[in-house]
C-alpha cells in the first residue's frame, strides 16, 4: 500500500547516494595543504554575515589589518571584502550561499567569515541550507577546530570536530517518507574519517599533547560511528608515544564537567553533530560561545568564525553595537597562526588574556557595558604595548 511512497523515498535515496559516492571520490583525489609561505600573496576575505556579524567582523578585520600593516604594505597580505552572505540576500537567490559570493569566496585563501542567520522549519522563511554548514561542503572545510583553555582549572582541550559529513552530510536533503515517517542519514566516509583522525593526531604530536579521545556512539549507531571509531583507531598506530582512548558522547558530556576527570581530557576527535554539541558546552566552562572561536579547515581553504550565531534579538532590540567581538577576535588569531604569523597571534591571543580578565573594557551586550569599537580600540592599545614588550 505504500508502494508509490516508497518509490519515491528510493529514487530520493538514489540520488543522495550518487552525490556522496561523487563526493568521495572527489575527496580522495585532493591535493595537498596550502603552503602559504609559497604563495606571493594571501587574500584574506572578509564576510561580514548578518545579524551582528557585521559589527564584529569589521572589529575583527581592523585588529587584523593592524597586525598585518607592514605585509599589506608590502603585498603579501590582501584585505577582500565580500558582501552578499546576508539572509536578506540568501532568500532573494533561495540559496544556502548565492553564486557570485560563492564565486569571491573562492578567490581567497582564507575567509574571516561573521555569522550567518540559519532558517528553521516553522520559522517563517523558506527553510534554505545553513550558510555556514554549505560553505564547510563547498569549500570542502573538513576539519573544525576548536580550542577551550582555562589555564587555572588546568583545562586545555581542542576540539577536532569532523565537518563535512555525519549527520551534516544531508542534513538538509531528509525525505518525508509519508506524512508520518520522516527519514535523514548520517554518512561516514573513509577518506573523511582519516583526514580528520590525521590532523587530531598530527596536532597532537607537534603540540606534546599525550592523549586523544575519540569520541563516538559506536554501541548504538553501528554503521558509521563504528566507521568512524575504527578508521580513528587505525590512525591511533601511527601514533604510538600517545595514548588513545574511547568515549561514548553521553558520558564525554557528564565527564566535562566532572572536575577530577575532565583535566586529563586533551584532544578529541569526534563526528559532526557531537563536536557541534559539546564544543557548546565546553565554550561555556570558559565565559559562553562569546569567548571561543573556530577554525575551519581544508587543504585548499581555511575559514575563521565565532562559534555561537548571528544574535538577530540583539539588532531587534537595537544593541548590536554592543555585541561582543571576542570570539571573531579569537577566530582571528587562529587565522594569523594558520597563515604562519604565529608572534602576531600569540600576542593577540595574551591581548585578548589581559582585555577580559582586566574588567576595565566590560562588554554586556547591552548599554550598560562598552561597545565593541571602545572594545576593539582597547584590543589595539593593549596589543601595542604587548607587541613592545617582545
Ligand atoms: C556551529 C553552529 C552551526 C553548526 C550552525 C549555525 C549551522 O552551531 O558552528 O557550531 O551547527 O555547525
Ligand atoms: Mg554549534
Amino acid at each position: 500500500m505504500f508502494e508509490k511512497d516508497i518509490e519515491a523515498a528510493a529514487e530520493h535515496f538514489k540520488r543522495l547516494l550518487e552525490r556522496q559516492l561523487e563526493r568521495n571520490e572527489r575527496i580522495k583525489s585532493q591535493g595537498d595543504f596550502t603552503d602559504y609561505k609559497k604563495l606571493d600573496k594571501i587574500v584574506i576575505g572578509v564576510c561580514g554575515g548578518d545579524g551582528i556579524g557585521p559589527v564584529i567582523t569589521a572589529q575583527s578585520a581592523d585588529v587584523l589589518a593592524f597586525l598585518l600593516k607592514d605585509e599589506v604594505e608590502k603585498g603579501k597580505i590582501e584585505f577582500k571584502t565580500i558582501d552578499g552572505l546576508t539572509i536578506e540576500n540568501r532568500i532573494a537567490h533561495m540559496k544556502a550561499i548565492p553564486d557570485d559570493v560563492l564565486e569571491e569566496l573562492k578567490k581567497c585563501d582564507v575567509i574571516l567569515k561573521g555569522p550567518t542567520t540559519t532558517p528553521q522549519a516553522g520559522d517563517g522563511r523558506p527553510n534554505i541550507e545553513s550558510a555556514n554548514v554549505a560553505m564547510r561542503k563547498a569549500l570542502d572545510l573538513f576539519a573544525n577546530v576548536r580550542p577551550v583553555r582555562i589555564p587555572e582549572e588546568g583545562i586545555d582541550w581542542t576540539f577536532f570536530r569532523e565537518n563535512t559529513e555525519g549527520a551534516y552530510a544531508v542534513g538538509s536533503d531528509g525525505v518525508n517518507v509519508t506524512n508520518e515517517v520522516a527519514f535523514d542519514f548520517v554518512v561516514t566516509t573513509t577518506e573523511g574519517t582519516e583526514r580528520i583522525a590525521r590532523l587530531a593526531y598530527n596536532y597532537a604530536r607537534a603540540n606534546g599533547k599525550d592523549r586523544v579521545s575519540i569520541i563516538q556512539k559506536a554501541n548504538v549507531i553501528k554503521t558509521t560511528d563504528g566507521k568512524f571509531l575504527n578508521l580513528c583507531k587505525e590512525v591511533a598506530k601511527d601514533f604510538p608515544e600517545i595514548t588513545t582512548d574511547e568515549w561514548y558522547i553521553d558520558i564525554t558530556t557528564a565527564k566535562l564537567i566532572d572536575p577530577k576527570r575532565r583535566k586529563d581530557f586533551k584532544v578529541f576527535v569526534l563526528p559532526n553533530l557531537y563536536g557541534d554539541i559539546i564544543t557548546d558546552e565546553a565554550a561555556e566552562f570558559q565565559g559562553g560561545v562569546g569567548t571561543a572561536g573556530s577554525a575551519n579547515i581544508g587543504k585548499r581553504y581555511a575559514m575563521f568564525e565565532a562559534i555561537h550565531g548571528s544574535a538577530p534579538r540583539m539588532v531587534e532590540e537595537g544593541r548590536a553595537k554592543y555585541a561582543d567581538p571576542c570570539s571573531m577576535l579569537r577566530a582571528s588569531a587562529m587565522l594569523l597562526s594558520h597563515i604562519g604569523y604565529i608572534e602576531q597571534s600569540k600576542a593577540l591571543d595574551k591581548a585578548l588574556d589581559i582585555c577580559t580578565a582586566s574588567g576595565e573594557y566590560k562588554i554586556t551586550g547591552r548599554d550598560d557595558g562598552c561597545t565593541c569599537a571602545e572594545f576593539g580600540e582597547y584590543v589595539k592599545k593593549t596589543l601595542r604595548s604587548v607587541l613592545n614588550e617582545n
